[in-house]
């Protein structure tokens, strides 16, 4: 049942127009226990969710949602290998993609997994041991990723988030833009015979990264570029097209993997060979054990389940509109532009499964940029804006660096915001009031390690699984992507041939000007 006609929607309905009063300072001051019920461990993290606009009767609620609009069901579906991205007919199982090989995991899956897992067992293996050829070969000092979307985000975040476990000697480039300029720039630091160009598409159609590709293929060949095996390979479920374009090193994939979920496939070869074979396998246990912890740890301390149930309450029921992204270190750079993918590409719908409109809000706009800049840039609308936007931080224990000083400034930094948030300051009146009650989630790592950040990835995943279930919505597909490249194709046309005809007045005169 989608969540909307469900009898808990009803009551958190009610629950929300009783809100109004709802204060964080008061609600830590009347429970003594509110830190702790609303913290839990999962694997590689630590979240304190208790500085955010609820409580216990609330979160009650939205797990009988949960219940009622079948998202353990939903999810019991996902880990069958059941065809839940229904508009394309596909299994969604980038979760298998993390699963070991052997033991009881392995055992307790369905049979009809059994093929799929060998599959992707095979695979690994291979690209693993070309991931460790790449990196003992040290003529190749340069790896240039060319993808974009689902192809671009996750190795590109994670390769720069795990940069303290990377290989030293070869830089990692990413070109994902069809604007010449990226890859021009970057071709100007390259020498053929030392580069790895590794072409990254799921589809092996899109338009950008097709003409990113055959540019990069028409400078190796400008330059006196030998070996194409030695210098290209294909990350790709479209090992044909691949053939076709040139480059035989292939490493494939399936379509029960979704773009925005495939970094644990041959699409995460870039971060293998920044992190070695072993770190790879970490990371991709890390996931497992998220994976597991979903799955099987009971729904009130379920950190995705609980995560994903608090999205809906701020969307539909408190209708925050958007949340911020605030990770406190510097490698987390590209977290908030994988996560905007992963989150609104999922979850930006207005349909339901069986394409009846919705009449409720869905995705909320992610964003966000690394403290402590944010904090010199937007907290100020944060703090003292009109509207409620609920943060996410991210912070991590433990530095790599040896700098003095550093750690415990950041560190200060990130629990001073999102204390100041929630507490405010209104002693001095006016311009200087921070009103305070400002939600946040904090969100806590050991280390940026190769196993917590293949847990935390896996969290988000989860959390924007369990929203999207509750609303009854195809996460797993983008049609919405669609109408754009098709309009993109017959612009292009028409402006090679300066041709306006029947052309909207707007879009007629850009035309004009640009040709
Ligand atoms: O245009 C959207 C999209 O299909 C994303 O879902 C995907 O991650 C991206 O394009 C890239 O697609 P591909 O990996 O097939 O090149």
């Amino acid at each position: 049942m989608r969540g909307d006609q469900t009898a808990a929607w009803q009551s958190l309905s009610e629950l929300a127009k009783a809100f109004s009063g709802f204060d964080l300072r008061s609600a830590f001051a009347q429970d003594a226990s509110r830190a702790q019920h609303f913290s839990q461990e999962a694997p590689g993290v630590f979240a304190d969710l208790s500085k955010n606009h609820w409580h216990a009767e609330v979160e009650s609620q939205l797990l009988a949602l949960a219940e009622q609009a079948g998202v353990f069901e939903h999810r019991r579906r996902m880990f069958q290998g059941e065809a839940i991205n229904n508009t394309e007919n596909r299994a969604v199982m980038h979760w298998l993609l993390r699963h070991p090989a052997e033991g009881a995991a392995a055992d307790a899956l369905p049979s009809a997994l059994q093929t799929p897992l060998k599959d992707v067992h095979e695979t690994l293996s291979a690209m693993l041991v070309f991931a460790e050829k790449i990196r003992s070969d040290t003529a190749i000092t340069d790896v240039v990723n060319i993808g974009i979307g689902g192809s671009d985000l996750g190795p590109q975040m994670a390769v720069m988030a795990l940069q303290s476990y990377a290989i030293q000697g070869k830089r990692f480039h990413f070109v994902s833009n069809v604007d010449g300029h990226e890859l021009d720039a970057v071709l100007q630091t390259l020498k053929p015979e030392n580069t790895l160009f590794l072409v990254a598409s799921k589809t092996f159609t899109t338009l950008e990264t097709m003409t990113n590709a055959l540019s990069a293929k028409r400078w190796f060949d400008a330059q006196g570029g030998t070996n194409v095996s030695r210098h290209f390979a294909a990350l790709t479920t479209n090992v044909e097209a691949a053939g076709q374009f040139g480059i035989q090193t292939c490493f494939g994939f399936w379509d029960w993997v979704g773009g925005r979920y495939s970094l644990w496939s041959a699409i995460g070869l870039p971060l293998a060979i920044a992190i070695g074979a072993e770190n790879f396998r970490s990371f991709l246990a890390g996931a497992h054990a998220m994976d597991q912890h979903f799955q099987h740890a009971d729904a009130a301390h379920n950190l995705p389940v609980r995560l994903g149930l608090l999205d809906v309450w701020y969307r539909n029921f408190l209708h925050y509109t958007s949340r911020c992204i605030a990770p406190y270190h510097s490698a987390l750079k590209r977290f908030a532009p994988y996560l905007q993918q992963l989150e609104m590409e999922s979850n930006g719908k207005q349909v339901d499964q069986a394409g009846q409109a919705l009449p409720f809000a869905t995705s909320p706009v992610l964003w966000g940029e690394p403290g402590t800049n944010g904090q010199h840039a937007f907290f100020q609308m944060l703090h003292q804006g009109t509207d409620v936007v609920p943060l996410e931080f991210v912070a991590v224990k433990n530095a790599t660096h040896a700098l003095p000083d550093h750690q415990a400034l950041l560190l200060s930094n990130v629990l001073a915001q999102a204390q100041a948030l929630m507490v405010g300051k209104s002693d001095a009146g006016g311009h200087k009031n921070f009103p305070g009650n400002r939600p946040s989630t904090f969100i806590l790592l050991e280390d940026l390690s190769p196993f917590n950040m293949g847990a935390l990835i896996a969290l988000q995943e989860h959390r924007v699984f369990v929203s999207g279930a509750v609303w009854g919505i195809n996460s797993f597909d983008q049609w919405g992507v669609e109408l754009g490249k098709v309009l993109a194709k017959d612009i292009h046309a028409r402006i090679l041939s300066c041709d306006v005809e029947g052309l909207d007045a707007s879009t007629a005169q850009l035309l004009r000007r640009i040709t």
